[in-house]
């Protein structure tokens, strides 16, 4: 197997990843937009939850039917497909004058969304070399979070202004429009049009991607791989893809329900709770923690095909319990308020490191890792599909939880969750890095 490759792979995940940045800025941009809608629409507050919560139910849908597009169209052109439906959406959405306009345009986007989060790490984990796919995938969830904090940055911006929300959605037509026009002159997925029977052409793209015309081995690999499975909807309730299966959806629960949204979607209203009790100051907290968020799926990237996901994953939910156990505690004694808020903030700056570092970025990629060929883009469905509804379920449940068991009791719910999913990890999270997806299908399935 070679592990060479050129410039064109890293261009390949540079432009896929703005399907990345498109669902980090799509799903961080509605928490400061909801502040001008809320006056411009006079928002009830069922209808402020339906505005939140639009993107997350198209998203759902979006994951729902991106497997099998992907695996119909291809990955390349799916890609192409979610960058129109971004550009129609966000022209949708900045121009409604409407609620019902307005919920239309975030579902749409949410569609967008679910297909991209799914069909762009796919893209990028079947053309890369084994040796480094996790640091190209991982480039995709470095995307989300430069999304997340352009987001967060955008509306520190326009927390000083009356507002105006229709360029913040429109914005998004930029990426998007790059994405679109960059992925049509980008190669197919070798793996994809080898399962098409489209070999000569696999073969040519994968000796441009990897700079050598040495790509027998790997060429023969996937052939192998191909003609050992089937590709119908029965296959991935299979005996030997059900474990694996559950493994994704696994770990796509347990980065939701460990409570990431609470801080990046609520993360202005619980500094506000803790120390700043200006609004300003409140969103500029929050833009360190986007830049937070970033710096450390850098840190990631740097390490992840080195250290591996198992071990990431495990350092990673770890420092999240110590966080929330901090964060917890620091709720909990309102008798020393200004020491609590200080405490508080660097107790939530930790907890988002280790969320990047991590949970952030591995089980986005472990799932384009963990199936045959013929059923990735399926299983990958199944997966996210549960991550978008669990995204929703905590997000709309949040405010709720907090009222009844408290701030502090929320998150010493979290820390208990996230004991039991270390121990999840370590007892059945396997270890992907180095190897080819091929061998990792051989090894994973017999
Ligand atoms: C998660 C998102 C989350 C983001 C934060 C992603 O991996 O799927 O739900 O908002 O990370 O960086």
């Amino acid at each position: 197997m070679t592990t060479h490759h050129t410039r064109t792979v890293y261009i390949a995940t540079i432009f896929s990843a703005l399907g990345g940045l498109l669902f980090g800025y799509d799903t961080g941009v509605i928490s400061s937009a909801l502040l001008y809608l809320k006056t411009d629409f006079h928002l009830s507050s069922g209808s402020e939850e339906l505005v939140v919560s639009a993107v997350l139910i198209g998203a759902i849908i979006g994951a729902l039917i991106g497997g099998a597009l992907a695996d119909k169209l291809g990955r390349r052109r799916t890609i192409i497909a979610c960058a129109a439906l971004f550009i129609l959406a966000a022209i949708e959405t900045a121009f409604a004058y409407s609620i019902t306009q307005l919920i239309i345009g975030r579902i749409i986007t949410g569609i967008a969304v679910g297909v991209a989060s799914l069909a762009s790490p796919l893209y990028i984990s079947e053309i890369a070399p084994p040796n480094i796919r996790g640091k190209l995938v991982g480039f995709n969830q470095l995307a989300v979070t430069s999304g997340i904090l352009f987001a967060f940055i955008v509306s520190y911006g326009f927390s000083f202004t009356v507002g105006n929300w229709r360029w913040m959605f429109l914005f998004a037509t930029v990426p998007a429009f790059v994405l679109g026009v960059g992925m049509y002159f980008l190669p197919p997925s070798p793996r994809w049009l080898m399962r098409q029977g489209k070999n000569k052409d696999a073969k040519k793209i994968l000796e441009s991607l990897r700079g050598t015309n040495d790509v027998d081995q790997e060429l023969n690999d996937i052939r192998h791989a191909i003609t050992q499975q089937s590709s119908g909807i029965k296959a991935i309730f299979k005996p030997n893809i059900r474990p694996l299966l559950f493994i994704g959806i696994a770990l796509s629960i347990i980065q939701q329900i460990t409570g990431i949204n609470t801080i990046i979607y609520y993360a202005p209203t619980i500094f506000q709770m803790a120390v700043f009790h200006v609004k300003s100051q409140a969103i500029m907290a929050t833009v360190f923690v986007g830049i937070t968020n970033v710096a450390f799926t850098i840190l990631s990237l740097l390490i992840i095909d080195r250290l591996g996901r198992r071990k990431l994953l495990l350092i990673s939910v770890g420092g999240m319990i110590i966080a929330l156990i901090l964060l917890a505690t620091a709720f909990l004694l309102p008798a020393l308020k200004a020491d609590i808020g200080i405490i508080a903030v660097l107790a939530l700056l930790l907890y988002v490191a280790f969320f990047a570092i991590g949970l952030g970025p591995v089980f986005w990629l472990l799932i384009t890792e963990l199936y045959p060929l013929e059923i990735r883009g399926k299983c990958m469905s199944v997966a996210s599909l549960f991550n978008w509804l669990f995204n929703l379920i905590i997000g709309s449940t949040l405010l709720t939880i907090v009222h009844s068991i408290s701030l502090s009791g929320t998150f010493w719910l979290y820390a208990g969750i996230s004991v039991f999913s270390w121990f999840y990890i370590l007892k059945y999270v396997p270890e992907t890095k180095g190897k080819s997806l091929e061998a990792l299908q051989k090894e994973l399935t017999a």
